[in-house]
C-alpha cells in the first residue's frame, strides 16, 4: 500500500498556519449560479403591477402636489381667518384698528357649498393683511404666479397684492382693479424677480369702504403640462418618471374620515373649483405629537384631476371608495345598512363620472370639464382598510348592486390593518368563500419581516381572489414613529419583498408602497416616498426601488433558482425574480445581495439565443443608513451600465447591500412571441 511522504503534508500545513487569516477569508467563494428557464414562461404579469397609492397625507395634495400657494382661500377652515393676518399697523406698534378690520360673514355668499367669507373694512388707504401659505409661500425668480379674487364691492374698486419674501422685501406685485357690487372673478399675472421660501402674500386697499373676497388665490402658472388649476410639476415629473402601472387615490383612511361626515365624497369634488367643499383632513389632528390644526382639505386636487394624472402619467385609476364606515382607529361609525344607497350611488355615478358617453349626466360634467373621452376606469375599492362582519355586511350590499349594473368593473376589498393573524385570517376566509375579486393586504412592517416574507405568495392559493399590496413600506423603528427613516436598508429589504411579488404575478396583481408624499414643514407619517418642501422635491431609496421595480417589469414571469430562501432569511443572502419582456424582447433579472460583501454570481439564461451585451441598472452602498436629501437628492439613486454576455451567461460581481436589474435582449426573438 502506498504511503504518501509525510513532507507535503507538513508544507501545506505550514502554508496554512503562515497565510495571514485575511488573505484565507478572502479567498473567492464559488460564484453563485442563477439560473433562469427563459425557454418556459409562466403566467402573465399584469401590466398594472407596480404602481403608486395617492393620499393627503403629510400636507400632500393642499400644499403639495396641488400647488396653490394660499392657505384658506376660501375662509372655510374650522376657524375662518386660519392663515390670514392683518398687517401689523404702519409704525410697526400693532394692529391698527383705525386703517380697516377684517371680518367673516356668511350672508349672500359666493355659493352654497363655499358658504364664509372675508369682509374687509377700510378707514384708510393702505389697509393691508397677508396670507402665509402652507407655512410658508415659496416662488421662484422669473417665474410667473396667477393672482385672482372672487370680489364684490361698495366701495373699494381696486386690490392691491405684493409677495414679499422671507426678509420682508418685496419682490413681486401686482393690482386687480374694477370691481363691482355682485360678486365676479378676477386675475392677474405676478412675476417673481427673486425666490423665496417663506414669502407671503400681501393684499393692500387704498380705498375706503366695504371690499368682499372669497376664493383668493397665487397659483403658479407654470404647472404640468400648463394647465390653469394644475399640478406641481416637479412632482408629477417624479411620478411620471416611476412608470406606475396604477394610481390608487384618494387614499387611505382620508377615505373614511374620521367620522362619516368627514368622508370623502367624490361628488364634492369635481366641477367649477370654487363650487367645491373644503373639510377637515383626517391627519389634522390624528397625531398628538405633530398636530397640524391647519389641514384642511379644498379639494382643488379632486377627482377629475386624479383621473387625469392618472392618465397622464400612464397609470390605471384606481379610486377608493367610502362604504359606509368611518376609519375603525377612530369613531368606527357605520351607515346603517338600509341607508347604503347615497354610498351605493356614488360608485355607480363614479363609473358613470368616468366611462359614461358625454350624454350621461355625469359623462357630461366630464366632457364639460375637458374630457369627453372616457378615463377607462376597471376597478374600484370598496373601504379602505376596514374589516370584520360589518364590513362584510356592507360589501356585499355593494357587491350585489354594482355587479349587477356593471360586472366589467373589479372589485378591490381590504384584510384589514395587518399582513397576519386576526382579522387578517378572517377576512381571507370570507373573501375566498364570497369569490372576491382582488383583496388589499397592508404591510407597515420591520426591514427584516421584509426579508423573511420574500416568499410569502410562494404557496398562497392559485384559485382564490387576487392579492393587491396596497399599502406597504420597511418601518426602521416601528410603525407611525416620527423616527423612521427612508434609508437603504428600508428600501433594500422593500426590493426583496418585492422579486417575492414579482415572481408571483400569477396571484399578486398590483403592489403600492405608502404614503407617497411628504412636505418637509408638516408631515404627519413617516417613512414616505418622496419627501419636498416649496420649491424642491427628492425620491428616496425607496421611491428609486419603486421605480427600478416598476420601469423593469416584464410581460410574463420566468422561472428562476435560487429565488428567495425556503423559510428564513436567505443563507445566501440572495433574492431574485425574472420576467421576459414581449413587447421588448428582452429577458429581465433582478438580483439582491443583501450581505455585506460583494458576491460573484454567473446568471444563466437558459432555452434563449441572447445578445451580447445587457443594460444594468445598479443601486448599491454599503451603508444601509444612507438616504436622499435636499443637498443630495440622488446620494443613492440608480446607475445605468452594461455588461457583456457569453453564451447566456453573465458573470457577475453583485456588490455588498445591492439590487441589480438587467436586460438582456434576445437574438431569437421566438421565445418572447
Ligand atoms: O399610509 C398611511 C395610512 O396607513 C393609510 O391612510 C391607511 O390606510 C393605513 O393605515
Amino acid at each position: 500500500m502506498h504511503r504518501s511522504h509525510p513532507l507535503p503534508l507538513v508544507a501545506a500545513a505550514l502554508v496554512f498556519f503562515l497565510t495571514p487569516l485575511s488573505l484565507i477569508s478572502q479567498a473567492a467563494p464559488e460564484p453563485a449560479v442563477i439560473s433562469v428557464d427563459a425557454a418556459h414562461p409562466g403566467a402573465a404579469i399584469s401590466p398594472t403591477m407596480f404602481g403608486i397609492f395617492f393620499e393627503d397625507i403629510n400636507f400632500g395634495a393642499d400644499g403639495g402636489l396641488y400647488p396653490e400657494l394660499v392657505k384658506n382661500r376660501s375662509f372655510e377652515f374650522q376657524e375662518p381667518l386660519t392663515g390670514w393676518h392683518e398687517t401689523l399697523g404702519f409704525s410697526q406698534a400693532g394692529l391698527d384698528p383705525h386703517h380697516g378690520e377684517l371680518a367673516i360673514r356668511t350672508d349672500n355668499p359666493l355659493n352654497a357649498s363655499n358658504p364664509h367669507y372675508l369682509r374687509t373694512h377700510t378707514y384708510a388707504p393702505g389697509y393691508s393683511f397677508y396670507n402665509t401659505g402652507f407655512r410658508g409661500i415659496g416662488v421662484e425668480a422669473g417665474k410667473s404666479y396667477r393672482f385672482s379674487v372672487y370680489a364684490r364691492t361698495t366701495g373699494p374698486k381696486t386690490l392691491r397684492a405684493t409677495i414679499t419674501d422671507d426678509a420682508g422685501h418685496e419682490i413681486g406685485s401686482g393690482k386687480l382693479e374694477g370691481f363691482g357690487s355682485e360678486w365676479k372673478r378676477y386675475e392677474t399675472v405676478i412675476q417673481a424677480n427673486a425666490t423665496t421660501q417663506h414669502g407671503q402674500l400681501n393684499l393692500i386697499i387704498d380705498e375706503p369702504g366695504v371690499l368682499d373676497l372669497d376664493m383668493v388665490s397665487l397659483f403658479p402658472v407654470d404647472t404640468w403640462k400648463n394647465r390653469p388649476n394644475g399640478l406641481r410639476k416637479d412632482l408629477v415629473q417624479l411620478l411620471h418618471d416611476m412608470h406606475p402601472g396604477f394610481l390608487r387615490f384618494p387614499g387611505g383612511c382620508i377615505v373614511e374620515g374620521r367620522e362619516l361626515v368627514t368622508r370623502y365624497r367624490w361628488k364634492t369634488t369635481v366641477g367649477d373649483i370654487a363650487h367645491r367643499k373644503t373639510i377637515i383632513n383626517r391627519w389634522n389632528d390624528e397625531f398628538d405629537k405633530r398636530p397640524a390644526p391647519d389641514y384642511f382639505q379644498s379639494f382643488g386636487l379632486g377627482f377629475y384631476e386624479y383621473f387625469q394624472l392618472a392618465e397622464d402619467i400612464g397609470a390605471a385609476p384606481l379610486p377608493i371608495l367610502n362604504c359606509g364606515m368611518a376609519c375603525q382607529f377612530n369613531s368606527s361609525e357605520t351607515a346603517a345598512l338600509d341607508q347604503l344607497d347615497e354610498y351605493i350611488h356614488d360608485a355607480i355615478d363614479l363609473i358613470d363620472f368616468a366611462n359614461g358617453p358625454e350624454t350621461s349626466p355625469w359623462g357630461k360634467l366630464r366632457a364639460e370639464m375637458g374630457h369627453p373621452e372616457p378615463f377607462h376606469l376597471t376597478m374600484i375599492g370598496v373601504g379602505n382598510e376596514q374589516w370584520g362582519p360589518r364590513y362584510v355586511e356592507r360589501y356585499k350590499v355593494f357587491a350585489a348592486a354594482l355587479k349587477a349594473q356593471h360586472p366589467e368593473i373589479k372589485l378591490v376589498v381590504a384584510a384589514g390593518p395587518f399582513p397576519s393573524g386576526e382579522p387578517f385570517n378572517t377576512m381571507w376566509t370570507t373573501w375566498r368563500e364570497l369569490h372576491a375579486d382582488i383583496v388589499d393586504e397592508h404591510y407597515y412592517m420591520s426591514p427584516d419581516w421584509f426579508l423573511t416574507n420574500s416568499n410569502r405568495y410562494d404557496k398562497y392559493d392559485r384559485s382564490g381572489p387576487k392579492v393587491f399590496a396596497g399599502e406597504y413600506a420597511a418601518q426602521t423603528v416601528q410603525s407611525t414613529s416620527a423616527d423612521n427613516r427612508n434609508n437603504w436598508q428600508a428600501a433594500i429589504t422593500e426590493a426583496a419583498f418585492m422579486t417575492g411579488l414579482e415572481r408571483n404575478a400569477d396571484v399578486v396583481q398590483m403592489a403600492s408602497y405608502a404614503p407617497l408624499l411628504a412636505n418637509v414643514e408638516a408631515w404627519q407619517w413617516k417613512p414616505d416616498a418622496i419627501w419636498f418642501d416649496h420649491l424642491h422635491s427628492y425620491g428616496t431609496p425607496n421611491y428609486y426601488v419603486q421605480k427600478v421595480f416598476a420601469s423593469n417589469v416584464g410581460t410574463r414571469i420566468l422561472p428562476i433558482t435560487p429565488s428567495s430562501p425556503v423559510t428564513d432569511k436567505s443563507p445566501t443572502g440572495l433574492y431574485t425574480s425574472a420576467s421576459i419582456d414581449d413587447r421588448t424582447h428582452e429577458v429581465i433579472v433582478k438580483a439582491i445581495n443583501y450581505s455585506p460583501s460583494a458576491r460573484a454570481a454567473e446568471i444563466h439564461c437558459n432555452g434563449i439565443q441572447a445578445s451580447s451585451t445587457a443594460q444594468v441598472t445598479t443601486m448599491a452602498t454599503a451603508d444601509l443608513t444612507t438616504e436622499n436629501t435636499f443637498n443630495q437628492p440622488t446620494a443613492l439613486a440608480p446607475q445605468a451600465s452594461s455588461i457583456a454576455v457569453s453564451a447566456g451567461i453573465i458573470s457577475a460581481q453583485l456588490p455588498p447591500y445591492s439590487l441589480t436589474v438587467y436586460r438582456i435582449p434576445l437574438n431569437d426573438t421566438s421565445a418572447s412571441k
